[in-house]
């Protein structure tokens, strides 16, 4: 059976777990939803009159299995620089490196949506290919290239969902990439945007990879978001995405590549990472 026609992550899996969260929210329906990465969990904790909800909560809602990301979602308030909203984060991710199908890969935002979100922003640690990155940068992704081998619409289309065919002309909304550089000006934080190359991971890349996906028009290298970006493109709801530019990637630097060092990087931009997240979400949820 392919991904898309497994029951596990169908479209009535994905309804049934939005009901459940639905339930625990009260009634207070999430403007933007926000996927944390690494580092970036403990942003849900600091959201005001939060509910967080247990991935074991929700049925079908696949347990991330890395260690430092817990699994809930978290919905509450954010406030920056005076504008107000509520957003839904995911607390916690799978990847596809750990072996999950693709299906419970973007199980997640695709509950997100259905809690009737109206753009999705996605955070990530990346390795940095563009020569004049260094280590702490934050990019917005203006675009992707999807080198993962996979894609999680592969098998049959449940319409519910969206078309067989979805067109990825503009992946990351204009329009919410320009609010990033608003609430980056806003926090006084300098931010770039690029290319990010998703690979499938979990090895590091070779530096004679690097300098191919360089040669591609990639400007950052990691090994999530583009299959939930897909998704959530399916669904037509709009997108972001930011990269931590944690380490230059294989070769560009005398160091070796370690996971710890990455995580390390990520801690120490957290606080300008989450001033600029908070207010990017704030102004996409009180766009006009
Ligand atoms: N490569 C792939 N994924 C990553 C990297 C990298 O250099 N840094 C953080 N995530």
């Amino acid at each position: 059976m392919s991904e898309a026609d497994s029951p596990e992550g169908g479209y009535e899996a994905v309804a049934a777990a939005a009901r459940a969260a639905q339930e625990r929210l009260g009634g207070r329906p999430p403007k933007v939803g926000v996927v944390l990465g690494s580092g970036l969990g403990s942003w849900a904790d600091t959201l005001a009159d939060r509910v967080t909800v247990p991935y074991a909560d929700l049925p079908g809602m696949p347990r991330p299995k890395v260690v430092g990301h817990p699994g809930n979602l978290v919905v509450g308030g954010v406030d920056s620089h005076g504008r107000s909203t509520t957003v839904a984060c995911l607390q916690g991710r799978v990847h596809t490196y750990e072996g999950h199908s693709l299906g419970a890969i973007v199980f997640g935002v695709r509950v997100l949506a259905k809690l009737g979100v109206r753009a999705v922003l996605l955070t990530n640690a990346a390795g940095g290919i563009r020569r004049s990155f260094t280590p702490g940068d934050l990019m917005v992704l203006s675009d992707h290239l999807n080198l993962m081998g996979r894609n999680p619409l592969v098998g049959s289309n449940d319409d519910r969902f969206g078309p067989r065919f979805p067109d990825m002309t503009e992946a990351y909304s204009k329009e919410v990439r320009g609010l990033a550089h608003q609430a980056a000006a806003d926090a006084g934080v300098p931010i770039h945007e690029g290319v990010y190359a998703a690979l499938l991971g979990p090895t590091y890349e070779t530096p004679a990879e690097i300098e191919m996906l360089r040669a591609l028009g990639a400007d950052a290298v990691g090994m999530s978001t583009v299959p939930e970006v897909i998704a959530l493109r399916h669904m037509g709801v709009a997108v972001g995405a930011m990269s931590c530019i944690t380490n230059m990637a294989a070769g560009l630097s005398a160091q070796k590549l370690d996971h710890s060092e990455v995580e390390a990087t990520a801690r120490a931009s957290r606080e300008k990472f989450v001033s600029v997240l908070s207010g990017w979400a704030a102004r996409v949820g009180t766009a006009a």
